[in-house]
């Protein structure tokens, strides 16, 4: 077990869980069912990732996050939505439920709405914020205990900090040595939001890798970190984060992986080797977006999050 935080609505929530985008169907009851076997409590996610009926069937007695997606933001769809959600989970309450991106797609059933043309067609009359409040509403009936944001920047944080009822307890976003995301972690550690770091491995996996990019797992200088502790670069890694208190969501479908994920809590990395990783941070280390010639194909909403010259 490597610990856990108490979340600002008073639950408490395990550092280390496990993420399950990109788990195919196929393969992700038995990872959720052997995570928690080998004592994880915490699983993330979404309805976009078109598993969660398998997840469903891997949950024992673990955490669930799960994210609310483009498409439903429109506040007479949440609700909705996250009951098919609990549906598909076979659950009677969330633990967690996040806003999965700040921007909403045009309502409907279409995840990935489109015009003839190709291009995705975007709902720019509805909030972030205007969301926000329609999940508070969930809290209130008790569908879920505690409420976040996914890819949300400190702007829009601030906007649901001014007009909201309920503080949300993480902002879950691309974080890695490669991408650290420091100045939100700071400003959201002010706020009493925790940073929840998604891609913490730097997403190997994701489609549009490039072969000669970069590669977290494979860094020199981390191999020469993992190797004086006897522990594997992912361990370094998401020992890291735990220790600058962001919670960590690896996903693996892999039985020994998933072990050795969860098996961080018997080292601690110095404050050299804190300071050390954190140097890796790069200017264009982000590896989920911006992921198109370097902008996203999201990037012309007026709610996308990572804009041009908007520190974070
Ligand atoms: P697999 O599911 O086969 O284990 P991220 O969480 O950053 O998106 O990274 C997930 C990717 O990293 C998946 O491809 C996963 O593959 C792989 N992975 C997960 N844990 C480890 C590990 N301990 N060592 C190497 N690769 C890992």
């Amino acid at each position: 077990m490597s610990g856990a935080v108490t979340l600002n609505s008073g639950f408490s929530m395990p550092l280390l869980g496990l993420g399950t985008w990109q788990s195919k169907a196929g393969e992700v009851e038995a990872a959720v069912k052997h995570a928690i076997k080998v004592g994880y409590r915490s699983i993330d996610c979404a309805a976009i990732y078109g598993n969660e009926t398998e997840v469903g069937a891997g949950l024992a007695q673990g955490m669930k996050e799960t994210g609310l997606w483009n498409t439903k933001h429109h506040p007479d769809d949440v609700e909705g939505a996250c009951q098919k959600t609990l549906s598909d989970l076979g659950l009677a309450y969330l633990d967690l439920y996040l806003i999965h991106w700040p921007h909403a797609f045009r309502r409907g059933d279409d995840v990935f709405p489109k015009s003839e043309d190709g291009a995705l067609l975007f709902e720019t009359s509805v909030t972030p914020t205007e969301t926000w409040l329609a999940l508070e509403k969930l809290v209130e009936k008790g569908l879920v205990r505690s409420i976040g944001l996914s890819n949300f920047n400190s702007l829009q944080i601030n906007d649901i900090l001014e007009k909201g009822k309920i503080k949300p307890c993480v902002n879950q976003v691309e974080c890695h040595p490669y991408f650290n995301q420091e100045p939100l972690r700071k400003f959201c550690e002010e706020k009493g939001i925790f940073i929840m770091a998604y891609s913490p491995l730097g997403a190997p996996q994701r489609p549009w890798a490039t072969p000669d990019e970069p590669k977290l797992l494979e860094d020199p200088k981390l191999m020469e970190i993992a190797k004086n502790h006897g522990k594997t670069v992912a361990q370094v890694v998401l020992r890291w984060q735990i220790q600058r208190q962001v919670i960590v969501i690896p996903k693996s479908v892999n039985l020994n992986r998933i072990e050795e994920n969860f098996s961080i809590s018997d080292f601690t990395l110095s404050s050299e080797n804190m300071e050390l990783l954190a140097s890796f941070h790069r200017a264009d280390g982000r590896v989920v977006e911006p992921r198109v010639n370097g902008k996203s194909r999201d990037g012309h909403h007026p709610h996308y999050p990572f804009r041009d010259g908007l520190e974070f």
